[in-house]
């Protein structure tokens, strides 16, 4: 195939060589004239290792090509694939700037417009990184505008890069996985083929699951740095040896280094944990150290719980009859200890809610607080609810015609959800 790669630098640089060594010709542009030059003089445009090499011999045999005029280039029917590589830099406000994106996604319009009819549909690949929402909401709108409906003279797929400086080249011959943001699975199927042979996972999604699971990969990677980094300060400042508390922490691969508390659902509860974690940002003042991102842990568990709260009593008003299925702070304990979900019973029932409460691990309500005894239910009724919220999983909310059920377990969404 004929590839058009846009932006050459890290990423887009990157991308060409695999592609070159797959034994597709790139036709590579750049805004940027010394990265062109450098190409044509068979060097790489940026500093990564096993880049240069590949570069030059593909100059040599005419398989790699450098423009700027990236319209031009996708005017020609031979090329059908067009991946977008340009910067998102931060905006003044904070966020990212698309303004190269805008730019290079014009082109290509202008790009398509010229090409000749009968031409093979284009496959419009962005790899940036770009907020939720971008190809949705900006780019389609943007090209179904000028070119008609997708699919018809274009595709689209969202297909982040996850590469680390210095191992560009590494990790894009052995990605851990290849993430397609597509407007439905399969949509993208010739650029999937591209990686018909990669032992990695392919998980196709939907545009802006692709485009926020980029961030928030990076994101995750800077939280650990600036958890490791507390950490440290606080056990420097306080005589600990910060390098055995870290291995004390990453030493545990069942709970901490594994998708154990890594999942959507309750605030955090229980004994432990709310104390704990408080604790050490108070222990994190005693001794002197900042360290912001302890003292938010609480607050940003506050501002869950408030947002599922909020999002129960914007659908359902004063008056309406809910089941919440359980109370207590996690599935078969009778511990209420800073339950997530007897906090939500008790705002609830201020906010006039009437409420039924089924929790199977507690045999009386006699352990529950007196302003909810009256809620109490061993056999949960279902015809005169308007809704189950499942604080717990259970079973019977699925294989029952009941009340829509908003699912507090997994927190896909605040809406209900027909069981
Ligand atoms: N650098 C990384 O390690 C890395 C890793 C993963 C993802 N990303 C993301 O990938 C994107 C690209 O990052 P980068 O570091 O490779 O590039 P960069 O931002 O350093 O440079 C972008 C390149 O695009 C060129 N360009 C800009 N507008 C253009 C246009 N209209 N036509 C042609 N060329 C144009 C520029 O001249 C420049 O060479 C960014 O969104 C970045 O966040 C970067």
């Amino acid at each position: 195939m004929t590839i058009a790669v846009c932006g050459l630098a890290t990423v887009g640089a990157t991308m060409a060589a695999w592609l070159l060594e797959r034994g597709h010709r790139v036709i590579g542009v750049d805004t940027d004239a010394c990265k062109r030059g450098a190409i044509l003089a068979g060097c790489a445009p940026v500093t990564e290792p096993g880049l240069e090499p590949i570069f030059a011999k593909s100059v040599a045999a005419g398989v790699l090509s450098v423009t700027q005029d990236l319209a031009t280039v996708v005017a020609d029917p031979v090329v059908d694939t067009v991946a977008i590589a340009v910067g998102t830099p931060s905006a003044d406000c904070g966020g990212l700037s698309l303004d190269q994106i805008f730019a290079a996604t014009d082109a290509v319009i202008a790009g398509i417009e010229r090409r000749p009819a009968q031409s093979a549909r284009v496959l419009i690949c962005y790899r940036s990184t770009m907020p939720p929402g971008t190809c949705r909401d900006f780019l389609l709108p943007r090209l179904e505008a000028r070119l008609g409906r997708i699919g018809e003279r274009f595709e689209v797929v969202y297909h982040p890069e996850f590469l680390r400086m210095g191992h560009a080249l590494e990790d894009a011959r052995d990605p851990d996985r290849v993430v397609l943001g597509e407007r439905f699975p399969g949509a993208s199927r010739r650029l999937n083929g591209l990686y018909g042979n990669t032992r990695a996972p392919v998980i196709e999604v939907d545009f802006a699951s692709a485009e926020l699971a980029k961030m928030i990969d990076n994101t995750w990677r800077a939280t650990k740095v600036a958890f490791a980094n507390e950490t440290a300060r606080l056990a420097i400042a306080s005589g600990a040896d910060s390098t055995a508390v870290l291995r004390v922490l990453t030493t545990d691969k069942r709970h901490n280094l594994s998708a154990t508390y890594l999942q959507p659902g309750l605030p955090f509860g229980g004994y432990c944990l709310p104390k704990d974690s408080a604790g050490v940002a108070e222990v994190a003042r005693t001794w002197g150290v900042e360290a912001p991102l302890f003292a938010s842990v609480a607050h940003s568990n506050v501002a869950h719980a408030d947002a599922i709260a909020a999002g129960i009593l914007e659908q359902f008003p004063e008056g309406s009859a809910l089941l919440l299925v359980g109370l207590g702070f996690k599935p078969g304990s009778d511990d209420l200890c800073e339950s997530p979900l007897l906090a939500l019973a008790e705002l609830l029932l201020e906010a006039g809610i009437k409420l039924a409460i089924y929790d199977p691990a507690f045999a009386t309500p006699a352990q529950w607080p007196a302003d909810l005894r009256h809620c109490w239910c061993d056999k949960p009724g279902l015809a005169n609810v308007s809704a189950v919220i499942l604080g717990h999983p259970w079973q019977d909310a699925a294989s029952r015609p009941l009340a829509p059920v908003i699912d507090l377990t997994h927190l896909r969404s605040l809406q209900p959800a027909l069981p």
